[in-house]
Parts: structure tokens; sequence; C-alpha cells
């Protein structure tokens, strides 16, 4: 018989990502894509599943309770891979509770119903958590996240996604229930909402308005294609040793500002701009508080254990990513109408 699987938050960026590849890769499997679709959570990512057999799309919010208990009530799942979050830095700083809500006790709501739901009779079900490389704090220099590294979370959001992480191995070493995780790096290509830098970049260059870097653009992070994280995100679920965590990178590190000088002449290229045009557009502005400096992972026990790589070099992902962006002027024009536009103006121009 068909496994019964509940993907929350899978009509964000990287969880629509994961139905898509479920839904395609695995007919025999029922997927409800659980979703509260807040400003990040978008249908439109899913145009082209959302009529497949075996997928279902269920609104509701994972901070209610009662609600989660009556949804494991209402459907026999046998597998959980929770996306679900709140996940941009700059507003965890602005408001944090929201991320405390979602993140902590929007997971402990999904722990406690599977733990229930199962009652004990674990076999053959998963709970899988998805987390961030963020938990782990911030690097100098030298050195990476290995699934060794103590936690030192600095951001309301990077707590609470550590918060969440202690709370499922607390469940697993507790109640045995079924659980796996991984913490991944920074992710991009299509479907991203564009508060975060790679597609907020690109949508400003295409409007000709200023890039906003952080700072002086040395911050450094690690960049994953999210087509790789849904493969990352597949094989850890069906093949990871329970109980354990799987650190995911794309060995791909980048200061803010080189990427940002990669991004601007692909977009010169793709636009037919003149070079070094796009690039014109870089303002430098008030850092962020608390900005972590680096971070990098050592993705050695995900290939060794699992046989898993990134299979997109970043020169290829950024060309796609651009592309799909400027193929997709309406998804962009949808989504940054409305409250986009207040987010950006109190992000950006009290700057
Ligand atoms: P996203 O913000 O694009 O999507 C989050 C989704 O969760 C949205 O569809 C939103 O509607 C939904 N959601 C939010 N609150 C909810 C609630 N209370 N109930 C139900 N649904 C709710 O996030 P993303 O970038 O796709 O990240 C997905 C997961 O991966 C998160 O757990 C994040 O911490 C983790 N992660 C992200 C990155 C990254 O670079 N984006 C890297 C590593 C890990
Ligand atoms: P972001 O995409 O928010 O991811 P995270 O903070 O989770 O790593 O930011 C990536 C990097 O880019 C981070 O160092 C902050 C920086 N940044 C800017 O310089 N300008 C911006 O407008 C944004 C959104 C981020």
């Amino acid at each position: 018989m068909g496994k019964t699987i509940l993907i929350t938050g899978g009509a964000g960026f990287i969880g629509s990502h994961v139905v898509r590849l479920f839904v395609n890769k695995y007919p025999q499997y029922k997927i409800v894509n659980l979703d509260a679709l807040t400003y990040a959570g978008n249908l439109e990512n899913l145009r082209d599943v959302e009529n497949a057999p075996n997928y279902e799309f269920v609104k509701g919010d994972i901070t209610d309770g009662d609600f989660i208990q009556k949804l494991f009530a209402d459907y026999t799942f046998d597998g959980v891979l929770h996306l679900a979050a709140e996940s941009h830095v700059d507003r965890s700083i602005a408001n944090p509770m929201e991320f405390i809500m979602t993140n902590i006790v929007g997971t402990v709501n999904l722990l406690n119903a599977a733990r229930h739901a199962w009652d004990g009779n674990f076999e053959d079900k998963r709970f899988y958590h998805i987390s961030t490389d963020e938990v782990y704090g911030s690097l100098g220099d030298t050195g990476f996240f290995t699934e060794e590294t103590a936690y030192d979370p600095r951001s309301p959001y990077s707590a609470s996604k550590a918060s969440s992480d202690h709370l499922v191995r607390a469940y697993f070493h507790t109640y045995k229930l079924p659980v796996v995780l991984s913490n991944c790096s920074n992710n991009y290509g299509p479907n991203q909402f564009p508060e975060k830098l790679i597609p907020l970049a690109i949508n400003n260059i295409e409007n000709n308005r200023p890039i906003p870097i952080y700072g002086k653009g040395e911050n450094i992070r690690d960049w994953l294609y999210v087509v790789d994280h849904a493969r990352a995100i597949d094989v850890v679920y069906h093949q990871g040793v329970l109980g354990e965590t799987y650190n995911i990178g794309g060995n791909n590190e980048w200061t803010n500002i080189d990427l940002i000088h990669v991004l601007c002449e692909v977009m010169d290229k793709k636009l037919g701009r003149e070079p070094g045009t796009s690039a014109k557009l870089i303002t430098f502005v008030k850092d962020r508080a608390g900005h972590d400096l680096r971070y990098a992972i050592d993705a050695t026990k995900i290939k060794n254990d699992l046989d898993w790589e990134p299979s997109l070099q970043f020169p290829e992902g950024i060309e796609r990513t651009v592309e799909w962006y400027l193929n997709n002027k309406e998804w962009m024009i949808n989504i940054t109408s409305g409250t986009y536009q207040e987010y950006y103006d109190k992000q950006y121009t009290e700057r």
C-alpha cells in the first residue's frame, strides 16, 4: 500500500521544490502539503503539480495544536517532512515572536501529533526535521561546521531553529520518536521570496534600483542550488539513519560582494546591458544587527554515508536562477505587490 506523507511549508521556496520532487518521483505516495500561506507561501509555485492524483493541499497553521492533532487523526501519515517556518533573519530581528510561535511551538505541535497518532508503533514511520546551518553560529576565516559542532545561534531566527532541533532530538531520546534531521547552508534558485539576497538583487537590478549590501559585503555564505537541496532531502528521508543529523552544503563559499558582482555580470549579459552597468547599482547600507560573519558546511558525512553531492556548479546555477526570474516576471510582480512593499520600505528606506 502507498504511503501518505505530510510535507509542511510546501508552498514556500524549498518546500515547493521538495513537493514537486516527491509528487513526480513517487506516484505511489500520497503527498499532503500543509501550509498556512503566509507572505512566503505561494501556490503559484506548485501550478505544475496541483492536479496530480497523488497531491493534496491543506491550508492550516502549525501553531494551532488542536488543528494539527485533528489533521493527524483524519489522515494516517507514514512520514512527515517538516519545512514550515518563519525563515528570514531580518524579519526575526524586527519581530521575534512569530519565529518563536511557528518555529518552536509549531514544531512541538507536530511532534506531539505524530507521537500520539503513531502511539508507539513506529515501524516504517519517520519524522524529518529540516533545519539550517545558522544554528551553529558564526565562523571566523577558517573552519567548517560539522554535525559535531556545538550549537551557538545568534539571531532570533537561528535560535528558534536551534530550539526546534533540540526538541526534535529530545523526542527521539525520550519517546523514541523516529526522527532524522538535516542542517543546510543558504539555498538559491527559482521561487525564492525576494526578501533574500539573490532574488532581491535580481529584482532590483532588473528595475534599476539600488542593490543594498549590508556593511562592507565581507560576510561569507555557502550557497546551494535549491533542487540539489531537495535531492538531499529525498536521500535523507529515505536512507538517513534514525536519530542522526546530516549537514548539507554546496562547498561554494562567496563573500556577499563577490557574489553580487558575479550576479551583476550575468544580469548585464542576460539583459543585453553594457558590462559594468548593473554593478553601478551596488549600494553599501547599514549592517544587519549581529550579522554572522561566515557559514561553511563540511558535508563529508552525507557524501560518505548517503552518497549525496551537489550536482550543479554555481556558474550554471546562477544562470538558471536569473533566467527563471527573467522568464517569470508575473510571479515577481504578484509577490512584490501589496505587503511586500511595506516590508521593503521599512527594511531599506530607513537604513
Ligand atoms: P520560506 O519562508 O520560503 O517558506 C516557508 C513556508 O512555511 C511558507 O510556505 C509559509 O507559508 C509556511 N509557513 C510559515 N509559517 C507557517 C505556519 N505557522 N503554519 C504553516 N505553514 C507556515 O522558507 P524556505 O526558505 O523554503 O525554508 C524552508 C525550511 O528550510 C525552513 O525550515 C528553513 O529554516 C529551512 N532552511 C532554509 C534555508 C534557506 O536558505 N532558505 C537553508 C537551510 C534551511
Ligand atoms: P539572506 O539571503 O538574508 O540569508 P541569511 O541571512 O540567512 O544568510 O542574506 C544572505 C547574506 O546577504 C547575509 O550575509 C546578509 C546579506 N544581505 C545583504 O547584504 N543585503 C540584503 O539586502 C540582504 C537581504 C542580505
